[in-house]
């Protein structure tokens, strides 16, 4: 059985009057006349706990999206008896007809779900209208096609079989069930975590972010109207101790499918190192943490082209991506050109509203997140090493909005230059140009980090060197590009070091983490 080769989902580009444009305002409209009710899901029953928490929208916080019922020990538990219920029959599924689920889903998001998708993820997230299509809906989308496309590669995968035996592997999901954890930056890595165990056969209990809870919960609804049986994905809302204590003391917990912060992981992964004398097999751990993104400029860069990535990349939603640009090196002969050009296009962006399609960067997720970005902020404007040359300006009156920044170090191990700061604060470094190779050293020693990094150059030797150099320094690595908006099936996505396990998101790697084989010899 062979599927066919899916191909990456086109964006919608919202020009103005055009029937898209419409159509998600009128949703957009819609959505915000009504406070709705999040319950958990499991066993396919919404399951209403009563311990409730408000949601609210980043760019305006004083307007209420929904009260979510959040889940303790006996929802957690009680999602694991569905979840173990649903594998008997899920894990027995041929893998033909559960893939069929999740192509099915993919047509209804970029179908008559993709309003929705879109302004939920707008509204609960603050992105604009052009960041929530290219993920909420394409990046969500091509998950769900390329997935079951790189399932079928595997299950096609079979040993030799010398004259007079039958050998053969067979692909079976985890024998207990996933916990997936996601992440608030990416709807689409919200609907990504879940879903790819659960392609391979395996049932999941999804704990998303608390900032994503609205987008998430419109997704679980996209899967059950593409037929995903009750108790496959169950969605378990709550603090991160409250689901995770029970979920790490199942014997049945199998696997960790996670995105999020390092210092959260490494306590996850420590969790499951007590535990694991409890658990009936030993548990894949897969997890994509942090990043201190960088730019590394050579004097043969092409200026022009260095603003558009470093702007695209350190403020596209707000910084708050893993793989945005936060650190750049550029060296002294070409710095005065960049400065001047890239300052008046930082100075140019459009911060507010994200219903207004024209704005850039909406408001940060949190109040939390608002106050630890600020905080960096105001730590550059008092440092005697360090220069705000754009920005460093914010106001939470009505929603969580800072300014695009732009802060120069005259100290390459400046706080800003090494932490993860997640939001649209870029720090810059000037070097000499003769430095070029201590630079370069200089770059890879400063982050706990690899996950993603960018440079540029037009002289050929220049950019060896600096590939070579930066081998270990990011798991996805561009050149004479932007270091974010990796696209499936063509930069499978994932970094080494305390970024993560480096399981490619969207990609064969990915998928066998949830597989078990049995190898099987058969003589005739
Ligand atoms: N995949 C995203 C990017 O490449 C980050 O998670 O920007």
């Amino acid at each position: 059985f062979k599927i066919q080769e899916p191909k990456n989902e086109p964006y919608n580009s919202f020009e103005p009057g055009s029937p898209e444009k419409k159509e998600l305002k009128k949703k957009l409209k819609e959505l915000q006349e009504e406070v709705i009710e999040i319950p958990a899901i499991i066993g396919g029953k919404e399951v209403k706990s009563g311990d409730t928490i408000d949601i609210s929208m980043p760019h305006n916080h004083e307007h209420k999206l929904a009260t979510v019922h959040r889940c303790g020990e006996n929802e957690v538990n009680m999602a694991i008896e569905a979840a173990m219920e649903a594998r008997k029959e899920w894990a027995e599924m041929p893998w033909e007809e559960r893939i069929s689920i999740f192509q099915k889903a993919a047509d209804l998001i970029t179908g008559p779900w993709r309003h929705t998708m879109n302004a939920t993820t707008m509204l609960g997230q603050s992105k604009t209208p052009h960041q929530s299509e290219i993920e909420a809906v394409g990046e969500l989308a091509d998950f769900l096609r390329f997935n079951p496309w790189y399932l079928s590669q595997i299950m096609s995968d079979q040993p030799h079989s010398p004259n007079g035996m039958w050998n053969r592997v067979e692909y079976r999901p985890l024998e207990g069930f996933v916990f997936a954890v996601t992440p608030f930056n990416f709807t689409a890595i919200g609907g990504n975590l879940p879903t790819a165990p659960a392609m391979c056969g395996n049932v999941v209990l999804w704990k998303p972010s608390s900032d994503s809870i609205y987008s998430n919960y419109f997704f679980m609804k996209v899967l059950k109207e593409a037929g995903m049986p009750d108790g496959v994905i169950n969605f378990v809302p709550g603090k991160g101790r409250s689901v995770g204590d029970p979920v790490f003391a199942s014997h049945h917990f199998s696997g960790l499918h996670f995105t999020g912060s390092v210092g959260t992981f490494n306590n996850l992964w420590k969790t499951i190192g007590d535990n694991i004398d409890t658990y009936k097999t030993y548990p894949r751990v897969v997890g994509e943490t942090g990043g201190k993104d960088f730019i590394f400029a050579h004097n043969s860069a092409d200026v022009d082209a260095m603003v558009v990535a470093a702007l695209r990349g350190a403020y596209e939603y707000q910084g708050q991506k893993c793989s945005a640009a936060s650190r750049m090196y550029i060296p002294e002969s070409i710095w005065d050109d960049f400065r001047d050009k890239f300052v008046d296009e930082v100075n140019k962006i459009k911060v507010g509203d994200v219903e207004d399609f024209t704005t850039f960067m909406g408001a940060v997720i949190s109040q939390k997140a608002f106050d630890d970005i600020t905080g960096y902020i105001d730590y550059a404007k008092e440092a005697d090493d360090a220069e705000i040359i754009a920005g460093g300006t914010y106001d939470d009156s009505k929603g969580y909005f800072i300014d695009p920044t732009v802060i120069v170090t005259s100290n390459p191990k400046f706080k800003t230059m090494e932490e993860e700061i997640f939001g649209p604060v870029l720090t810059i470094y000037v070097y000499k140009d003769e430095d070029f190779d201590k630079t370069i050293e200089l770059c890879d020693d400063t982050s706990p980090y690899a996950l993603t990094g960018a440079i540029f150059a037009q002289d050929r030797y220049a950019l060896k060197k600096m590939s070579k150099a930066f081998r270990q320094s990011a798991g996805n690595f561009y050149i004479n590009d932007k270091p974010t908006a990796a696209i499936v099936n063509q930069q499978p996505f994932g970094g080494a070091r305390k970024s993560g396990t480096n399981d490619k998101a969207g990609s064969k790697v990915n998928l066998l983490r949830w597989l078990s084989m049995r190898s099987m010899k058969e003589t005739r």
